[in-house]
């Protein structure tokens, strides 16, 4: 049986992955209009794996049968000052997401919620490796330097897959 609590706050995650879903789509946009099309590729990939993170949070609700409801987001900020500030700004979001996340957990794990529990491993080990992906670029430009900009984006875009 999983405890209220945890339904409302899995619900509330709903509409936070969306939310990040949003984000990363507007940092997407404005890296292309930019030019950074390594960040921008990465930035797409990372709005379609949050709403991935959503669509998986909706799907365990359903099967546990309790109810889903779709709040409205914030809008996201549409632009940045250039790709560093892009990448603080999302290890910032990403941290909020690993608490968020670690909130649920526990109350889960409170409640003996066996079923959240093991569903939400999935989101704890998801974060670990999101937060490092973005601290490995932040690292990347700031070794690149304003010189080495160009080929730093080129690797971020790599990341992702493809050229
Ligand atoms: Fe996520
Ligand atoms: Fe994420």
């Amino acid at each position: 049986m999983v405890s209220k609590n945890v339904v409302k706050l899995l619900n509330e995650q709903v509409a936070l992955e969306s939310e990040s879903s949003n984000i990363y789509l507007a940092m997407a946009v404005w890296a292309e209009v930019n030019g950074w099309r390594g960040t921008a590729k990465f930035m797409y990939k990372q709005a379609e794996e949050e709403r991935g993170h959503m669509q998986k949070l909706i799907s365990f609700l359903m099967d546990i049968g309790e109810p889903v409801s779709i709040a409205g987001m914030k809008d996201p900020v549409n632009s940045f000052k250039d790709i560093a500030e892009v990448f603080a700004v999302s290890l910032k979001h990403e941290l909020k997401l690993t608490a968020s996340i670690h909130n649920i957990m526990t109350e889960a794990r409170r409640t003996n919620d066996y079923a959240a529990t093991s569903f939400l491993k999935f989101f704890v080990d998801e974060q670990v490796e999101e937060e490092s992906n973005m601290e490995k670029i932040i690292h990347l430009i700031k070794n690149a330097g304003p010189i080495s900009l160009y080929l730093a984006d080129k690797e971020i875009g790599a990341m992702v897959g493809g050229a």
